[in-house]
């Protein structure tokens, strides 16, 4: 079974998207003229929806059944089941893809690679995904120790996916980096960033696809130790100071290869 089969029950709950993570993605998609954009790994369709309400004809590709039951409905997104690998959609249909967070999910990130660029041809390609070089200096790694090595074997370092779309699709390839807002409404892995309280509830680490992967004595301990700190005030002493900031740089970016 898939994983967001098992995970995603309640994923359309906590990860709505996010309006600064949709704006940036609509100023990205604005640089070319692109109105057909595919939306790969869509989800509940979120993102999709961000643009469809700003007229953009939305493909949204979805393996998972439980995810696409939470599809969120628009005219002008089209719905399909299907895999990175193999996409349900001919040769340069679409304008644009984007992919949010969901790459890392794809077991053959190459051929996926390939799949997005016959389908977009000279189109643009967007992806908004994690740099794991800075997994290891993110405070939550201290509680959840294993995360290291979950994000470093599953996310692509940046540079390296930078180069594996050069080489499939040529032209430059930009690195925009994104730092998090403090009130990040997409509750995704580092949503608590400057909130610690969000990861004692389960409803948030439900929608975590790294909490999922960890053993219960290593999510037990971690979320007593974390409940303990901020009781106590250590968590504050030590990292209070991110609850004054508006905005922090936890690793997070688009990777965007313009229209040729
Ligand atoms: C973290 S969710 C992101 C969903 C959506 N893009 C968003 O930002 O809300 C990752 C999604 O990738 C999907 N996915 C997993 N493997 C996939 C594959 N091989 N091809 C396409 N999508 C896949 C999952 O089912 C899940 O819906």
């Amino acid at each position: 079974m898939a994983l967001y089969d098992v995970i995603g029950k309640t994923y359309a709950q906590t990860r709505r998207s996010d309006p600064r993570i949709a704006g940036k993605l609509r100023e990205i998609l604005a640089s070319s003229q692109a109105s057909t954009v595919a939306d790969i790994g869509a989800g509940t369709g979120s993102y999709a929806l961000a643009l469809a309400e700003y007229a953009y004809h939305v493909l949204a590709i979805e393996p998972s059944a439980m995810m696409r039951s939470q599809a969120i409905a628009h005219p002008e997104i089209e719905w399909m089941n299907g895999c990175a690998d193999s996409l349900p959609l001919s040769d340069q249909s679409a304008d644009a893809a984007i992919i949010m967070l969901a790459f890392h999910h794809f077991p053959d990130y190459r051929q996926a690679l390939s799949e997005v660029h016959r389908v977009v041809g000279s189109g643009q390609i967007v992806l908004f995904t994690y740099d794991p070089a800075m997994i290891s200096s993110f405070w939550l790694t201290e509680y959840f120790p294993s995360f290291i090595k979950e994000v470093e074997s599953t996310f692509l370092p940046v540079p390296q996916l930078v180069d594996e779309i050069q080489t499939v699709a040529g032209n430059v390839v930009n690195v925009i980096p994104f730092p998090l807002p403090h009130d990040l409404s997409d509750s995704f892995a580092a949503v608590g960033w400057a909130r610690p309280e969000l990861y004692l509830d389960s409803g948030i680490r439900n929608g975590i696809s790294s909490f999922a992967k960890i053993d219960d004595s290593e999510l037990n301990s971690g979320l007593s130790r974390l409940k303990e700190d901020l009781q106590r005030g250590e968590w504050d002493q030590k990292y209070g100071h991110l609850r004054q900031q508006s905005q922090y740089d936890v690793g997070y970016c688009f990777v965007h290869r313009p229209a040729v």
